[in-house]
């Protein structure tokens, strides 16, 4: 049977400048976890050896990992990059978690799947990435799954946007204040998920004892369009946005024209439903961004 976590001391790898990880960190923090934020000028997380000394030292009762290559197209160049990051770095410390106990997190991707199928992709559908990035992570789960970890958790999440980094919505708010109008691809759906949401249904989820691969992300779909157009809606903003085919504008990396994630694991695991996205999205632009509409 899985166990909720006994423990006071939490460490955030990439905690300090990760989207996700600022999040988690603040998440913690306001729940009580004494938190740990790791740097890359901390310890080289390439240097397993030396990552393993570096976790050892801080006596974590919980590690998640918010540390990944998440340039998708750079990754098409840089494969050795993503995949130290996105495979060797999981492996590592799933060897790490069961050597010195500690219970790992560890964040996956929606690029997992190809995006033939037209209803929401559940755990155990069959993984299929169409680029680098999406293979380097699921080789990622794969490699984690394999050192046999205790209680290791893996979530997918997706299409991420919150404080601290520059992440898609902020991209556009800004393109649309400079201009009138702006083309966004309309044929890639997917869940679009609020960062500080994704780090307290992660902690609920750790709570409620969940280890394996479950999916994690806000209720609700949407194409880059919707979610371009509902962003500099709430803003108020005046800029048109227009809905292109993925064949106006041409990435160097493979993306799933589908790839929304059920979470009903999640639910029936905790019994919280993630809020819509679009609720979300609110209160990103309105609190974190502090638009007045
Ligand atoms: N963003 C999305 O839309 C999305 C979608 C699906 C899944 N995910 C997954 O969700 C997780 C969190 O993503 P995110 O968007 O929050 O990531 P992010 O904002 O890009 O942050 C990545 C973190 O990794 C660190 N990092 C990168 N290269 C490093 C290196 N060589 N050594 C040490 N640290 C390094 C970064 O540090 P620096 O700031 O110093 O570079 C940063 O703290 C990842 O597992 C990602 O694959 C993200």
């Amino acid at each position: 049977m899985s166990e909720a976590v006994n423990g006071t001391r939490a460490l955030v790898l990439g905690g300090v400048t990760g989207m996700l990880g600022q999040s988690l960190v603040t998440v913690l923090e306001k729940a009580g976890w004494d938190v740990v934020a790791q740097s890359r000028h901390d310890v080289d997380v390439t240097k397993h050896s030396a990552l393993d000394e570096y976790i050892a030292d801080h006596k974590p009762d919980v590690v998640y990992n918010a540390i990944a290559y998440t340039a998708v197209d750079l990754a098409e160049d840089e494969t050795a990059a993503a995949y130290e990051l996105n495979k060797q770095l999981p492996a590592a410390l799933g060897r790490s978690s069961k050597k010195q106990g500690f219970k790992l997190i560890h964040y996956s991707t929606d690029f997992a799947f190809d995006g033939r199928k037209q209803k929401p992709y559940v755990e155990t559908d069959e993984t299929h990435p169409l680029c680098v990035y999406g293979k380097s992570k699921i080789d990622g789960e794969k490699a984690l799954l394999a050192t046999e970890a205790p209680g290791a958790l893996i979530l997918r999440t997706a299409w991420l946007f919150g404080p601290g980094r520059k992440n898609f919505v902020q991209t556009i708010l800004n393109l649309a204040r400079e201009r009138d109008q702006l083309n966004v691809v309309h044929d890639q759906i997917g869940s679009p998920t609020y960062t500080p949401d994704l780090a307290r249904y992660s902690v609920e989820l750790v709570n409620a004892g969940g280890e394996g691969i479950y999916h994690l992300v806000n209720s609700g779909q949407a194409s880059w369009c919707e979610l371009a157009a509902e962003a500099v809606h709430l803003a108020g903003l005046s800029c048109a946005i227009r809905a292109i085919p993925s064949s106006e504008y041409p990435q160097k990396a493979t993306r799933p024209p589908y790839s929304v994630l059920s979470t009903e694991a999640f639910v029936n695991k905790t019994g919280t439903t993630p809020r819509p996205w679009v609720q979300a999205l609110r209160e990103y632009v309105f609190k974190d961004l502090g638009e007045i509409a």
